[in-house]
């Protein structure tokens, strides 16, 4: 069965947080110190991951994509993902990552069957990294992407969220590093994600601008987004030195085609990634509810689905009263794997 939303959108990929736990404190995520975690009781075993995954299935989820937190915190996640992939229907295993431990899983993960992956990556320089993430380091997150390359993924994508005055400088000197090591560069729309982090719209470099500032390096030709739905648009480089994406989540948004569905640490389904309020699976899982009543269960709550927050944010924006982000209650990002 392929459930649609009332806006018609199938669940066709569903973003699981396998841990709400990260290593950095990135400015633009998630600066606090210390939050409300997540019991370790409370968190889903790979076991009931994989079980409610394999539901989404049957309601016509074909991808699915690790997050956190920090998706690597959560010990021997390539055993996820090696029951995820096993999965009938579920063509695309990926995952989300800081990147500071990838070199050392990197070999696990590939054997799992992973083979896509994204990797954050806002600065080339070491000081700026340590500022932005707050207690990471850059060199370990290269030496994570150099272990991306040799294992010989399929795809392998570098995320920089642009924000002005900070790193807006570096979109060239990221680009080149990505081209020169046969990676895709992506640069996203700094987004007002939970209630912590200080958004404001002048921080947001456009999409166009970010491609203002390509084009003038480099001629580049739209080839639009992958499947025809996906957050990036994709950019050729007329050299053929590969692609570059560009995620316009502010002034671009792309909630007509959102077919993403969110499953928290501790299981709850969100429907939007502005969502303030999670539906709880865990607990009918654990009740021992049947197949047939869980899958109805997301499926009547899918149905009922009308997010298109940022649509609403980008029309507020362009009014003359505009947007306030403190006006929404979120859940915060970091339990939601973005
Ligand atoms: P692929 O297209 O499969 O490579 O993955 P992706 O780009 O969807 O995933 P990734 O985790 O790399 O996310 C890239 C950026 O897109 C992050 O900033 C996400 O927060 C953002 N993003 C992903 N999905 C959504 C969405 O549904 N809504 C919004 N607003 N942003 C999203
Ligand atoms: N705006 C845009 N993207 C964000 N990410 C984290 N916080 C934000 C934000 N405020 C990105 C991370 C990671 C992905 C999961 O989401 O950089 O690549
Ligand atoms: Fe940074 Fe990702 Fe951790 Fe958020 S979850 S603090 S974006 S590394
Ligand atoms: Fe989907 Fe919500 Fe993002 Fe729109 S804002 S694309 S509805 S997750």
């Amino acid at each position: 069965m392929n459930v649609k939303d009332a806006l018609n959108r199938p669940i066709r990929d569903i973003r699981i947080s396998v841990t709400d736990r990260c290593n950095y404190r990135c400015a633009y995520c998630m600066p606090n110190e210390e939050y409300d975690w997540v019991n370790r009781d409370e968190i889903l075993s790979f076991e009931e991951i994989a079980c409610l995954t394999r539901i989404f299935a049957g309601l016509g989820t074909e991808k699915v994509r690790l997050t956190g937190g920090e998706p690597l915190v959560r010990k021997d996640v390539h055993e996820l993902v090696r029951m995820l992939a096993r999965l009938p229907g579920i063509r695309d295993v990926s995952l989300t990552t800081n990147g500071a431990l990838l070199a050392e899983q990197m070999p696990d993960l590939s054997a799992a069957g992973l083979k896509r992956i994204n990797i954050s990556l806002d600065t080339l320089d070491a000081a700026k990294f340590r500022t932005i993430t707050q207690r990471g380091e850059l060199a370990p997150v290269l030496n994570g992407i150099v272990a991306a390359r040799k294992a010989g993924l399929q795809s392998i994508k570098i995320n920089c969220v642009v924000i002005r005055k900070f790193n807006d400088d570096e979109i060239i000197d990221l680009a080149d590093f990505a081209r020169r090591y046969s990676l895709t560069m992506r640069f996203i729309e700094y987004m007002d994600v939970g209630d912590s982090n200080e958004w404001r719209f002048d921080r947001v470099v456009p999409k166009r601008e970010i491609l203002e500032i390509l084009r003038a390096r480099f001629p580049i030709r739209e080839i639009g987004r992958a499947d025809g739905r996906a957050p990036a648009v994709d950019y050729k480089y007329e050299d053929g030195r590969g692609v570059v994406g560009v995620i316009g989540s502010v002034t671009e948004p792309f909630c007509g085609t959102c077919d993403r569905a969110r499953l928290t640490a501790d299981g709850k389904l969100v429907t939007c990634l502005f969502s303030n309020v999670g539906h709880d699976l865990k607990t009918p899982l654990r009740l021992g509810e049947s197949d047939e009543k869980l899958s109805a269960r997301i499926a009547d709550i899918w149905t009922g689905r009308r997010d298109r927050f940022s649509d609403d944010r980008w029309g507020a924006l362009k009014t003359r009263s505009g947007y306030d982000p403190k006006q929404y209650s979120k859940i915060e990002m970091i339990r939601l794997g973005g």
